[in-house]
């Protein structure tokens, strides 16, 4: 899939915090955009031909190079490939999950991790980030974190929201 991105302006260094970080927002701004824009046609292209745990692969390596956080991966992979519905609602909160580390965390490295559990599966996305207060997880203004509590629901799952002062952690079970 090519996705152009626009040109990144050059960092000037005049002592404008503003205008030394706008290459670093720049690139944030671009990795979110450029997220949507996956997420929007993500079914028919990414999941269906590659299944879920590449697919996750392809979005670590993708946030790697847009966004410049470290992303390490471990899958040990399904024994049954999720149903459709599962996988694409699962891939969402672990696009959401990444989404929010890129936005909000200001992390360096991010670790998604997925192994099986019986028959189901347990997936996590943890950052090393400023950590989620419990304030921002009760909050309700925002859709993200509801969404993925909603998406998780509907394939009998369940997603929870961890986080302290050292980074936060998503975690999704998934259901046998
Ligand atoms: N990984 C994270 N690290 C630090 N803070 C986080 C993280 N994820 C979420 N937050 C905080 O929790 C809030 C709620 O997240 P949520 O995803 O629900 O909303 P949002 O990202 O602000 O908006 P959107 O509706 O576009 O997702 C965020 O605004 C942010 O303050
Ligand atoms: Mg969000």
């Amino acid at each position: 899939m090519e996705l152009a991105l626009p040109s990144v302006p050059a960092a000037t260094d005049d002592g404008d915090p503003a205008r030394r970080n706008a290459p670093a927002i720049h690139r944030i701004d671009a990795a979110i955009e450029a997220m949507r824009r996956i997420c929007s046609d993500l079914r028919p292209s990414l999941l269906d031909n590659m299944g879920l745990c590449a697919a996750i692969e392809w979005l670590a390596q993708d946030v790697q190079e847009r966004a410049g956080i470290r992303c390490q991966v471990r899958l040990q992979g399904f024994t049954e490939e999720p149903t459709p519905d599962q996988g694409t609602a699962v891939f969402r909160i672990v696009q959401e999950a990444v989404t929010n580390a890129i936005r909000h965390a200001n992390a360096s490295t991010l670790r998604i991790s997925q192994r099986l559990n019986g028959s189901g599966a347990i997936i996590s996305v943890a950052d090393d980030g400023r950590g989620i207060k419990p304030t921002e997880l009760a909050g309700r203004k925002s859709f993200g974190i509801v969404g993925m509590h909603e998406r998780a629901k509907g394939f009998g799952g369940r997603v929870s929201v961890s986080g302290g002062r050292r980074g936060t952690k998503v975690t999704i079970l998934v259901p046998p």
